[in-house]
């Protein structure tokens, strides 16, 4: 049902600050005079001890899972003290990577289904790793497969570009890095920190989504284009991989992720007037290396859309000729959170401008059960 909206990836972008609220919902514990502000998950609290012990974090998953597993990995390392790297499922397993009993496997996926996801996690079964399962979808393959697991409770998605299933997912690896931190005194403070902008992360998302009619103008400008490049780095490496593959995969445009710090090592030759670049540029830790990012962009005449956080418009317009989004500002580690939220309307809005199936994108399944 598909309500008010015309297609269910509207609708499912829409209903992100709802869906976010029931991901969270009896997981975190507002504290009080004698008691810290602190997460809980059900489904982990008698596995963190051996989670804490592990040599390292091993994430895995396809896609969009994959991207928000790549938005939690500085904070869960922050947190965490533990080396946390990345795997794409299908490349493990072509690679037939060394995994131990001595890691911690976190397989993420919407569906619990994809085939690829799945079958490293058989692998890792067999490799004697702690198995855990974070999934939308209770009673999936992964979910029953996964020595334990947390479920993000987004709600159904229905349609194949996930969008409210990343924001959800990134929450939960968040609140996930909270819980493997809880015993770690000098990042108290931290934690609060995280822990106050989560709950106010569903109304920071409502604002965002305010930028609908401003996405939809700019889509207008883009519609004709052939190729759309993200520059992103930090938190919002992920950012960028997860909006270029929205714009791909709904859009039909060839889109790409582009690691910020990569710039001179490549992507920089293909910068001129036309091809339209989003930067995005929101205060962190990262934000001077991102606005020499911008003059550096800016002096080869690149076409820039830079997302900013509010009021950041005139420090990060050289020459003034950029477009600018502006976005409301949360924790750094959640900012990725807020920053998709835009991108997402970008894809969609193009898609239908061009004439596209939002929902089902031509040779795109929901879950890809096949290898
Ligand atoms: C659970 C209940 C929820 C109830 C809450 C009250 C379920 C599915 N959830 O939520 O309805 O309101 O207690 O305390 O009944 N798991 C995996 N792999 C995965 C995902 C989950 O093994 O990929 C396991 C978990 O380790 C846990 C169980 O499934 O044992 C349920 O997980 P989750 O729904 O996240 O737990 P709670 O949030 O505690
Ligand atoms: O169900 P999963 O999260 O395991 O699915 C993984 C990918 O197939 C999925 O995220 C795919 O990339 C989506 N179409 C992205 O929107």
């Amino acid at each position: 049902n598909k309500g008010k909206y015309e297609h269910y990836m509207q609708k499912e972008i829409h209903e992100q600050p709802e869906s976010l609220t029931t991901t969270m919902r009896g997981r975190l514990i507002r504290g009080g005079s004698c008691k810290a502000k602190s997460v809980l998950l059900g489904g982990l609290k008698d596995h963190l001890k051996t989670i804490r012990r592990s040599r390292r974090i091993v994430f895995i998953g396809c896609g969009t899972s994959y991207n928000a597993a790549l938005a939690a990995r500085p904070i869960l390392e922050e947190l965490s003290g533990i080396p946390v790297t990345m795997e794409v499922a299908s490349d493990l397993l072509d690679r037939q990577g060394p995994i131990y009993r001595e890691d911690t496997a976190v397989f993420v996926s919407q569906s619990g289904e994809t085939a690829d996801t799945l079958q490293a996690l058989e692998y890792a079964l067999e490799n004697g790793a702690l198995c855990v399962g974070i999934t939308n979808t209770v009673g999936s393959a992964i979910a029953r497969n996964t020595h334990c697991g947390v479920h993000i409770n987004a709600g159904c998605e229905i349609g194949v570009a996930s969008t409210k299933a990343y924001t959800s997912q990134i929450v939960v690896m968040a609140m996930l890095a909270l819980a493997i931190g809880d015993d770690t005194i000098s990042s108290q403070a931290r934690r609060e920190a995280i822990i106050d902008g989560l709950f106010d992360l569903p109304g920071k998302v409502k604002e965002v989504l305010k930028l609908d009619q401003e996405m939809k103008d700019l889509a207008k400008l883009l519609i004709a284009e052939q190729s759309l490049l993200v520059f992103g780095r930090g938190y919002n490496y992920a950012t960028a991989l997860e909006g270029a593959l929205k714009v791909k995969e709904v859009a039909l445009m060839h889109s790409e992720g582009i690691l910020a710090g990569e710039m001179k090592h490549g992507p920089l030759a293909l910068v001129d007037e036309t091809l339209p670049i989003v930067v995005i540029a929101t205060r962190d830790a990262c934000f001077s290396k991102q606005q020499s990012v911008i003059q550096q962009l800016h002096a080869r005449k690149g076409r820039l859309i830079v997302m900013c956080t509010e009021g950041d418009a005139a420090s990060v317009c050289v020459g003034g000729s950029s477009r600018v989004i502006e976005v409301p500002r949360v924790e750094d580690c959640l900012q990725p959170v807020i920053n998709i939220v835009p991108l997402q309307l970008l894809a969609y809005h193009l898609t239908v401008l061009r004439g596209y199936n939002v929902d089902q994108p031509r040779n795109l399944a929901k879950s890809v059960t096949t290898q």
